[in-house]
């Protein structure tokens, strides 16, 4: 057994930033980082547009009020308003704070961090770096890791989280390369274990976005919080999937259908293309749906509309987006300089998640958190996105998270002996549930399977939803979940075996699905990026409430909490 002070299961921004926090306030304690891609192959290197701040640097009339009420009004009223705040107070510290360990922003004339407008913001507060804002900050994050000799336990796949008595003790954890069993125990564990996106057969997310630690988390019998608001961001490239960035248009493209409209104008007049994701993506849906989509050799009635630059000209494409103007011409063979890019909808981002609180820590109920359990970043549900987020509030959400709850634990660990843990137990049942999965003589193809749970949840939980669509989605997993126990593996290696790490993601893909459509059923009203068309209002008086959802393979028991509203009284939400 190894004994580290610290897990953190996550190499991505939210967990280096934790463990950077630690390393800063309590160099003494020892922290195991755990990855199961190296840490800076982690999903955050793909945030592309930017990270929101009032820093003021181009529009002085901004202000942290004006941030939180664009952040509340975004998540239609959903998110926790005490935990926004700190989200808005904290922003311009923590960019700064990345300004000083290194983080290469794009910059004003004079010096200054440029900004740029982003959906749903009212002011000119993205910062960035060009269109790859998540590679810059990650890469410096994780060089600054290194020099204060974090230990990082790269390509390790975490099987188990170990709790016992609503404690969390530690991690099992296999060795991909190695084939290796190990136990990690700790005085505190830290999920920063990113999204789901892979849940959908169309996605912007990395082909590691698979939900595990939501997953493990479901599976020791603790709460997820809001997992039927998914965000789907309105311009995937088609047919990828991949992310063109918001940042192309909050630099100025255009959304156009196939009669030649920039259709926003229908949708949300005061925003344009610059509306909130779950209004532009829904507005895309609904064009396409209405024949006004684009077919490949330009005829209407087909899958996507365009997303067009050519009047930004090529200097600005080349100097504020060249990473998106690469990935089309890379993928879709698309010069943006010269032709619009066709785009539609794509799996983005999970509003929901674990349950924390603003210090971090992992929440049982209402009132209770877990002894020794935190979580930040995308896999957490603080919550400061409700129901949608805005563009650039996921970068600056698991840096400011990402330190609180380096701070929490740099501080809660103290009050802890290490636990007591029955390591032959753990390694013993981890080994057998690996033989298991070896030899189980089945028929099916994990690829197979695996497709049958993204066409699932695609066609039964996107952008719109009924109860009709849902159910059947329901009854549709319950029987994809029966057929688990008949895939089959034909690598049966210890060595880098590949095709094991992908039948245990396809268990998380399972185990999230579920919960997502379970509470999307249960939610019958249309709030932010939840959109039922049987219930196309939002309904304050049943649902301004926080979706508790706890899965057991026999059903799932899902209760409410209350929002904490301290600020901004709900109100329709128009743009
Ligand atoms: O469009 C984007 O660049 C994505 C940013 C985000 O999800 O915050």
């Amino acid at each position: 057994m190894i004994d580290h002070d610290v897990v953190i299961v996550g190499g991505g921004l939210a967990g280096c930033r934790a463990a950077l926090e630690i390393c800063r306030l309590a160099p003494d304690l020892t922290i195991a980082l755990i990855a199961k891609t190296h840490p800076i192959r982690s999903h955050s290197v793909a945030a592309q547009g930017g990270i929101a701040a009032t820093l003021k640097n181009v529009d002085d009339q901004d202000s942290w009020e004006s941030h939180a009420f664009d952040t509340v009004k975004g998540s239609d009223f959903l998110a926790d308003q005490d935990a926004v705040a700190i989200l808005t107070q904290e922003a311009p510290d923590v960019v700064i704070d990345l300004e000083h360990l290194g983080v290469l922003f794009s910059r004003l004339e004079d010096g200054r961090i440029a900004q740029r407008p982003f959906g749903g913001h009212s002011h000119n507060r993205t910062c960035y770096a060009a269109d790859k804002t998540g590679h810059a900050i990650l890469h410096e994050l994780y060089c600054n890791l290194l020099k204060y000799g974090v230990n990082f336990y790269e390509e390790w796949y975490v099987l188990r989280l170990i709790l016992e008595d609503q404690q969390a003790k530690g991690v099992v954890l296999y060795h991909i390369e190695t084939g290796e069993i190990a136990v990690i125990r700790a005085r505190a564990v830290m999920f920063a274990t990113g999204g789901y996106g892979r849940v959908f057969n169309t996605t912007s997310n990395d082909f590691a976005s698979t939900g595990d630690g939501l997953a493990m988390t479901a599976l020791a019998g603790l709460p997820l919080e809001d997992m039927e608001f998914v965000q789907f961001h309105p311009t995937g490239l088609y047919p990828a999937g991949v992310l063109i960035s918001e940042a192309v248009r909050g630099e100025g493209a255009y959304l156009v259908n196939a009669v030649g409209n920039r259709f926003m104008v229908n949708y949300a007049p005061s925003r344009m293309e610059l509306a909130p994701r779950d209004i532009v993506s829904r507005a895309i849906t609904t064009e396409i749906r209405q024949g006004r989509g684009i077919h490949l050799d330009g005829s209407g009635g087909g899958p996507f509309v365009h997303l067009d630059l050519r009047h930004m000209g090529r200097e600005k494409i080349m100097s504020r987006v060249p990473f998106c103007w690469e990935e089309a011409h890379r993928l879709a063979g698309v010069d943006a300089v010269v032709e619009p890019i066709p785009v539609r909808p794509t799996g983005h981002y999970s509003m929901g998640g674990i349950p924390v609180t603003t210090s971090g820590q992992v929440r049982l109920n209402q009132d209770q958190v877990v002894t020794g359990f935190f979580a930040a970043g995308e896999t957490a549900c603080v919550s400061v996105h409700g129901a949608n987020r805005l563009g650039s509030n996921s970068l600056l959400e698991c840096v400011v998270y990402g330190r609180r709850t380096g701070a929490a634990i740099a501080q809660d660990v103290r009050q802890r002996k290490f636990p007591q843990i029955n390591y032959s137990r753990y390694v013993q049942e981890a080994q057998e549930q690996i033989q298991q999965l070896l030899d189980q003589p089945g028929t099916l193809r994990i690829a197979e399977l695996r497709n049958q749970v993204q066409d699932c949840m695609t066609d039964h939980c996107g952008v719109f939803r009924t109860a009709e669509l849902l159910t059947e989605g329901v009854n549709q997993l319950e029987s994809l979940q029966q057929q688990y126990g008949n895939i089959r593996l034909d690598d049966h290696s210890k060595v880098w075996n590949s095709e094991l790490i992908e039948a245990l993601e396809l268990r998380s893909l399972l185990v999230v699905a579920t919960v997502i459509l379970s509470s999307a059923l249960n939610r019958q009203e249309s709030r932010g990026a939840h959109y039922r068309e049987d219930y196309p209002q939002r309904d304050d008086q049943r649902f301004l409430q926080h979706t508790f959802a706890s899965y057991s393979p026999t059903g799932m028991d899902i209760r409410y909490v209350p929002v904490t509203i301290n600020l901004f009284e709900p109100e329709e939400r128009r743009y």
